[in-house]
């Protein structure tokens, strides 16, 4: 499948505007030769775009650009048009789906905000504003404030016996934008690097629009092929190694605790850093999950991701990064470059509200909440007579779902749009742009009653789409 990833990289530097309408293309040999592949892959590759209306070609001069709506859509007729409508809308970004309004969100993975602490934090609001009367004046370092770092440093101490100084972690706006600074330092254009699969679909998003050569790794409920992941590693020699190994977004799944001491050897013998997303550590249900792999690194090559958006307050996006000096170094001067620093005011009200005891309470009852939803999400899927399958997840927000082979997931999802039901098709999440038959329903946004009522409905729309 390398064509394909040679693919989206032409597409995204047409996208950024370095060949525009009616450019010519480099030649195959000069392409093949910048990005160091076979000439027959970059070949295939310009075959798709002008299968796709992407290129056209001009006998004995090579491969030109389209101009926009001179596509393979703008001259086929309405009919192909509304045939192939379904393929554009599950192409499209997670963000997209997100803007489709609907009563049933299945394709959010967020917290209801009635599950959050609103009140408590507000009134952690006041408390910040009297402690530090001129907050509001007052810029953060680029690297976060500092409080903050040694409060978050001593919580990996005493969680998981790792020492790591506070000039070690760097503050950012979410994990999402630990991900996208993460690849601006790392990855330069068709640089390998390992993504699970399926993986979070934003963070494929980052990966392509910095030119990165997308290699998959599979992520089964039994974890990753170790074999596998090392003759890859060995291969392509990745930058680095892309993961959220603990309730996975989004089957669900958690890597073992070998596999974890295993890819730590296998980070240092192929000198690969492994970046470790870890959003959904506290949200477990019965047990606690293994230990993160970044605990077991001692030679500085993992890099580690954790997000407090999802479970204390998204609307504060606070992020960690926990790494050594090589990594956040480099790091913070594009945290500088992005937004010179968290706001202040944010990290203040976290720092304080993240140490309370009110944290560890709302974090018990939420899980309870999680659970409850979960299981109800899935008592409605096993109640309807459709043959789909699932692992039940043993934390996070989502539910993996393999679709029967009679019920095509993008009329599904046609159809669930225009009820007002909402999901993520697996194919987004999926670095080869396939995995037709697998969709990600989150439970943790829509509340008992509706999760009831939307899966019901859902199951009737699969229900007549199989009999048809
Ligand atoms: C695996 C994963 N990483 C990162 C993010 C983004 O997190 P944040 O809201 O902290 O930017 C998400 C959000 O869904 C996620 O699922």
């Amino acid at each position: 499948m390398l064509f394909r990833q040679v693919y989206d990289h032409i597409m995204t530097r047409m996208e950024r505007g370095e060949w525009n309408a009616d450019d010519k293309l480099p030649s195959i040999r000069c392409l093949a030769l910048e990005l160091g592949v076979n000439r027959l892959t970059v070949f295939k590759a310009y075959q798709l775009l002008k299968q796709n209306g992407k290129a056209y070609v001009k006998e004995k001069s090579g491969y030109y650009v389209c101009p926009e709506g001179e596509s393979q859509l703008g001259d086929r007729h309405d009919e192909q048009q509304m045939a192939t409508s379904s393929a554009v809308q599950m192409n499209s970004k997670l963000s997209d789906i997100h803007q489709v309004t609907a009563a049933y969100r299945f394709s959010q993975a967020v917290i209801d905000p009635n599950l959050l602490p609103n009140l408590f934090l507000s009134e952690y609001v006041k408390k910040v504003f009297d402690i530090y009367p001129k907050l509001m004046g007052i810029y953060s370092t680029p690297q976060g404030d500092e409080e903050l770092r040694e409060v978050l440093s001593r919580y990996l101490m005493r969680h998981y016996r790792v020492h790591l100084h506070p000039s070690e972690v760097l503050i950012t706006t979410g994990a999402q934008q630990a991900i996208d600074l993460l690849a601006r330092i790392f990855i330069r254009p068709m640089d390998a690097i390992l993504v699970e699969r399926p993986t979070y679909s934003a963070a494929l998003d980052i990966f392509r629009a910095q030119g990165a050569r997308l290699i998959p790794v599979a992520f089964s409920p039994a974890g990753y092929d170790m074999d596998m992941v090392e003759m890859l590693m060995k291969q392509h020699r990745p930058r680095f190694f892309y993961m959220n190994p603990t309730f996975h977004n989004p089957t669900g799944y958690t890597l073992p605790t070998l596999q974890r001491k295993q890819l730590v050897e296998l980070a240092e013998r192929y000198r690969c850093v492994l970046i470790e997303d870890d959003a959904f550590h506290e949200m477990y249900f019965e047990e606690r999950p293994p230990q993160p792999l970044f605990t077991y690194d001692t030679e500085g090559w993992a890099v580690y991701l954790r997000s407090f958006s999802k479970y204390v307050a998204p609307g504060l996006r606070i992020c960690a990064v926990f790494g050594r000096q090589s990594v956040i170094g480099p790091l913070i001067a594009a945290k500088s470059l992005a937004d010179n620093g968290n706001p202040l005011v944010t990290q203040k009200i976290f720092v304080h509200y993240f140490q309370s005891e009110r944290m560890q309470q709302h974090l018990e009852k939420l899980r309870i909440a999680l659970q409850i939803r979960r299981d109800i999400m899935e008592e409605e899927l096993a109640a309807a007579s459709i043959d789909w399958r699932w692992t039940t997840p043993k934390g996070g927000l989502n539910i993996w779902l393999r679709l029967p082979d009679t019920v095509s997931a993008s009329e599904l999802f046609d159809e669930s749009i225009r009820q007002s039901i909402s999901f993520v098709p697996g194919q987004i999440c999926d670095p080869l742009h396939e995995m037709q038959s697998w969709i990600r329903l989150s439970y943790s946004l829509v509340n008992e009653e509706q999760l009831r009522v939307g899966v019901q409905r859902l199951a009737d729309i699969a229900q007549r789409i199989q009999k048809r």
